[in-house]
């Protein structure tokens, strides 16, 4: 198979078809277990963000149906899947070293399979580099096609040679994919695909196609079983939720979605991301006041301060634009959570441009940032401006950044000391053995002593301590 243009299908037959598939390759898969009395395990890595992670949720669906069963240890897998991100040069950096020591894996088990997918693949340059110098690679596909996971595998079974499918758009939704999520009490739903914004730096829409969004009814529908299944919190996920309901045919705004959501029994909280600021609605900001499930905070990236700056990236909102909806958001809404992404060192930017956005971080007060240096993405529209900042400034200003953001995102972590808060239990912490995580409506880490079986509960925390990334609470006594 090779690189082929969109393919026209129908959706709910090629669900079905691989349905059928799936259940082949599982009878295949339980005849060779009770002959040989091994359980085949997989593996997958997902290097990008929310998007690329929940893909990997409806891969891992699939492959727990075939028979496979997951495995945290990539020495231990009968199939590894890499799903790639390629939004920066170091996480495509990342897939490479990893790819090389994927090599030794296969040079000591002949039945190892590597599959790679995500949006890494969809670029042209990435697929030769691939087929020319990791040839230990068996299966590759992208971002429009994860559903046909089943059929790829079956005919690299069939063949041994190297599956290549990938497409360059898919206008249509595969609906009813099956997806293991990672908690049983929250669970990430997408509500639209894509993206048409083509910010200057960005490859996202290059490589998730045009947006597409969701039925109303395939996400409440979706939601409800959810919510039947016990979970409690959702994320709706989308490159830009604010535009919600623009490709479909009924007329709905992404906060009247929210709106019909909050009435869904049984659900507790609400999350979005990601939010664009040109398309932040006031139907949308007062949708968020009167939903009791929606949490109180808010992704709301500003990329860069200066207005300049943000018209070089296709923004279309200026600084004081981008001020003025803050300040809307703050009013309508007291002690909502913001949190954003900055990009320094994008061509042009000057000590002057990059005042600016240590301005916003100044006046906004954010509860948290990603913070990003400009990586060049062969493609997109910067890549070929001139004025690129050296290295070394782009460090520095990104160091100086930091010095800004960090005592104000302390300083907002010091507000909760003394408060009772309520959070729902996550997990065991990472670092603490004795200790339990959970996270509050605003979106703050939690970490405290308790017992497991707290995990997927809301319960009442003391705060005691505020770290500048999370804080440290105490189970309250009421
Ligand atoms: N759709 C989302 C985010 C997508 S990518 C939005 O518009 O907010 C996540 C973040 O990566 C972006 O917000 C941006 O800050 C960062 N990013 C994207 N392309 C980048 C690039 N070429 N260099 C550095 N950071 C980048
Ligand atoms: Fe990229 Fe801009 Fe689309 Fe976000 S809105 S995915 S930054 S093009
Ligand atoms: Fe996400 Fe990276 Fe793709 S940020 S959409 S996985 S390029």
């Amino acid at each position: 198979m090779s690189k082929r243009k969109t393919p026209c299908i129908v959706t709910s037959e090629e669900a079905q078809r691989q349905e059928e598939i799936i259940k082949q390759l599982r009878m295949k898969n339980d005849l060779e277990k009770s002959k040989t009395g091994k359980q085949k395990h997989y593996y997958i890595a997902t290097f990008g963000c929310q998007m690329n992670a929940h893909d990997s949720e409806k891969l891992a669906g699939m492959l727990e149906q075939i028979g496979y069963m997951k495995t945290d240890d990539e020495k231990e897998a009968d199939f590894i899947i890499y799903n790639t991100c390629c939004v920066r040069e170091n996480a495509e950096q990342k897939v490479y070293g990893k790819l090389g020591y994927l090599k030794h894996c296969k040079d000591n088990n002949d039945d190892l399979i590597i599959a790679m997918c995500g949006c890494m693949m969809q670029q042209e340059t990435v697929l030769n580099t691939i087929k020319s110098k990791y040839k230990h690679v068996d299966i590759i596909f992208g971002t429009f096609n994860i559903y046909k996971l089943p059929e790829l595998l079956q005919a690299y079974l069939e063949t041994k040679e190297t599956i290549i499918d990938i497409w360059e758009e898919h206008k249509d939704i595969v609906e009813d994919l099956p997806s293991i999520r990672k908690y049983k009490f929250k669970a990430s739903v997408n509500i639209m695909y894509g993206c048409n914004n083509f910010c200057t730096y960005c490859i996202v829409p290059y490589v998730r196609g045009r947006e597409r969004s969701r039925e109303p009814k395939d996400i409440l529908n979706e939601i409800k079983e959810l919510v039947a299944d016990g979970v409690k919190e959702i994320m709706l996920l989308g490159q830009n939720v604010n535009s919600y309901g623009k490709t479909l045919k009924e007329k709905i705004t992404f906060a009247e979605l929210l709106r019909r959501i909050n009435e869904i029994e049984g659900l507790k909280r609400i999350r979005f991301m990601t939010s664009h600021p040109k398309d932040l609605s006031d139907e949308l900001i007062m949708a968020m006041k009167d939903c009791d499930k929606v949490c109180k905070s808010l992704h709301l990236p500003f990329q860069a301060g200066s207005s300049r700056i943000l018209e070089k990236m296709n923004r279309k909102y200026s600084k004081e634009q981008y001020l003025n909806l803050v300040n809307k958001i703050q009013e309508a809404i007291p002690g909502i959570a913001l949190t954003t992404d900055i990009i320094v060192g994008f061509p042009g930017e000057t000590e002057e441009d990059f005042k600016d956005t240590l301005d916003i971080v100044k006046k906004v007060r954010f509860s948290g940032a990603y913070t990003f240096i400009y990586s060049k993405r062969t493609g997109t529209p910067a890549a070929i401006m001139e004025e690129e900042v050296p290295e070394e400034v782009c460090q520095r200003r990104f160091n100086e950044l930091q010095e800004v953001l960090q005592p104000i995102v302390a300083e907002n972590s010091k507000e909760f000391l003394g408060k009772k808060l309520e959070i729902l239990v996550e997990e065991r912490s990472k670092n603490k053995d004795s200790y339990l995580t959970g996270r509050t409506d605003s979106g703050h880490l939690v970490h405290f002593e308790g017992d497991s079986s707290l995990i997927g509960q809301f319960i009442n925390v003391d705060i005691i301590e505020a770290k500048t990334y999370y804080l440290i609470g105490k189970i309250s006594d009421n």
